[in-house]
């Protein structure tokens, strides 16, 4: 691959946030066919370094109801060195989807020799380990782990850690274009080879987004919500550098990945706020504003954009559900405690005028989970080992590999 070196990178406390990067080549070819051609531009990374990078990774295929054709594709897009770990909170009655789900992977994987693990949110096993492993806050009273895709996300990560991974990466399930799976998670690989590191978050912002407009296609660069969430989260840096900026580009970017140190280290929010909070938090935690148990500002945490190449097709959801996930991302900027009123009465009307909050109406806090570090992963791991025992193409039983 080769990448444009970012040019620019704004600071606060520990957390750098890097510019926007570019995409050149998709594939440069083996490390033996590249004379040194590394410049201060552009950075070229062998295909087996990358290689190397993926074997380490697991990929979390978060899954709520979604045709099984269109889950299929994002597997084919999944490179076969990555772990894929599905999660799904697909109804089970009246009809199973899970149960339509779980037999397609499977069918799938005969031909792919891929290994799955594939398992069911609301599964009692996996809130009965959460509960033994001291971490009940993501349950509800029924003891089972809530619904949402933030939620979904973080049982994924933790069956990353559990299997030794030392990355994780996402993927939703509703993409049309498995090309466009296999970028980002290449992109993914390209982030955490550029930066190293034990605290690395790599976001991808999509070159564009199919529409039709007026009977052609028309190729948007920006989402609605994207629109609003970047704006405000870098009113917020600026507030705080003093410096006018909008180096942040991937504000509520779905497809991202992580070092799974710093996955296990950050708290969540809950449904789809999870991705604008990973700024929030790391800017209270790491950004030196407030005293913090993470006061060593050499630990640094590197947050890096690419800008991907593949255009991102996506199911539609529908005016209602963009809506909630415009207030569920401002909401997180809003209440956090870096943000200044004058901001807040920004987001405030901005919301009011784009007709997302009525009158009368305020903007309600989003439910967060605190950060899975203190959890006890050696009491997870033994509540769920049969269900990861059950993996498509997994090997006989091995014994889990906890750190
Ligand atoms: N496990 C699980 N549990 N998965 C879920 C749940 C849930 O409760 N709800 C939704 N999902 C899955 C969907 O099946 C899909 O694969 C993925 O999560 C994203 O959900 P969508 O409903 O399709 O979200 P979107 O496409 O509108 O928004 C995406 O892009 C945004 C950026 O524009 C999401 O990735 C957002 O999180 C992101 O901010």
């Amino acid at each position: 691959m080769r990448i444009e070196v970012p040019r620019e990178f704004e600071r606060l406390g520990a957390v750098r946030i890097y510019g926007l990067q570019k995409i050149y080549e998709l594939d440069a070819g083996a490390e033996a066919e590249m004379s040194d051609q590394n410049d201060a531009v552009v950075r070229s990374l062998p295909a087996e370094a990358l290689y190397g990078v993926q074997r380490e990774m697991a990929i979390v295929v978060p899954v709520k109801s979604e045709r099984l054709k269109l889950i299929e594709g994002v597997l084919v897009g999944i490179p076969n060195s990555c772990l894929v770990i599905v999660v799904s909170n697909s109804p089970r009655e009246p009809v199973d989807r899970f149960f339509l789900e779980q037999e397609s992977i499977a069918n799938f994987c005969r031909f792919t020799r891929k290994q799955v693990l594939i398992v069911h949110q609301r599964d009692p096993v996996i809130g009965a380990a959460f509960a033994a492993a001291g971490y009940p806050d993501l349950l509800d009273d029924t003891g089972c782990v809530r619904p949402g895709k933030a939620e979904g996300m973080m049982i994924g990560t933790l069956l990353a850690r559990m299997m030794g991974k030392r990355t994780v990466g996402f993927v939703d399930s509703d993409n049309y274009f498995p090309g466009a799976v296999n970028e980002y998670i290449r992109e993914y690989a390209a982030g955490f080879l550029i930066n190293g590191g034990e605290h690395t978050l790599v976001r991808i912002s999509w070159h564009s987004k199919p529409k039709i407009v007026e009977q052609s296609l028309y190729f948007a660069k920006w989402g609605r919500s994207s629109r609003h969430c970047n704006r405000a989260l870098n009113r917020l840096l600026s507030h705080h550098t003093g410096f006018e900026t909008d180096i942040v580009k991937t504000g509520n970017a779905g497809e991202h990945a992580l070092t799974l140190d710093l996955a296990m280290s950050i708290r969540y929010a809950a449904g789809y706020a999870v991705e604008p909070y990973h700024f929030i938090d790391l800017l209270e935690q790491y950004g030196g504003v407030f005293p913090t148990e993470h006061g060593d500002m050499r630990r640094m945490v590197r947050i890096c954009q690419i800008e991907s190449r593949n255009p991102h097709l996506h199911a539609d959801k529908g005016d209602d559900h963009v809506a909630a996930m415009i207030r569920g991302s401002l909401a997180t900027i809003y209440h956090s405690r870096l943000c200044p009123p004058s901001l807040q009465e920004e987001i405030d009307s901005e919301l009011r005028q784009g007709g997302y909050l009525q009158d009368g109406e305020t903007l309600a806090p989003v439910r967060t989970y605190p950060s899975m570090e203190h959890l006890d992963l050696g009491k997870f791991a033994a509540g769920v080992q049969a269900l990861v025992d059950r993996r498509v193409g997994a090997p006989p039983p091995m014994a889990l590999l906890v750190p």
